[in-house]
């Protein structure tokens, strides 16, 4: 793993030590990595109105883009799955709109990892274009 992934995956690690889940269990921390470098990261947030919760990946990309971020290069995603966990259609269709071929890096606690990229995952998003 390069170093920039590898800072990648220690910040997302970080922020999955903070994720809110109490209800599910399953803690999911993301680091976005912007197009200057600089790494914002995002954890899951639960609520006891649990359609309220927020993915990791979502959180990531709400902080970015309201501190003046809109350029993005990759994301690494990590949970405690043995099985990689790729994200959800919401969290697919919300990172297409800033970068339809993001770079995605899956990851889990026990050290497995999965290069793929949002144009594979997600091959035909929606947008206003007619
Ligand atoms: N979750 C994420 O944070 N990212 C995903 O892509 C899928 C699911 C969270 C939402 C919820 O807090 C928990 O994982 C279980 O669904």
């Amino acid at each position: 793993m390069a170093k920039e992934e590898y800072n990648l995956l220690r910040e997302a690690l970080k922020a999955r030590s903070r994720a809110y889940a109490p209800y599910s269990g399953f803690k999911v921390g993301a680091a976005l990595l912007t197009d200057g470098g600089k790494i914002i990261t995002g954890s899951n947030i639960e609520n006891a109105s649990f359609g309220l919760a927020i993915c990791a990946e979502r959180v990531a990309f709400v902080k970015a883009v309201s501190e003046g971020h809109k350029n993005f290069k990759e994301l690494l995603i990590v949970t405690g799955a043995s099985k990689l966990s790729t994200p959800c259609g919401a969290c697919r269709q919300f990172m297409s709109e800033f970068n339809p071929k993001l770079k995605i890096i899956l990851a889990n606690t026990g050290g497995k990892t999965l290069k793929t990229n949002l144009s594979k995952l997600f091959p035909k998003p929606f947008g206003l274009k007619k």
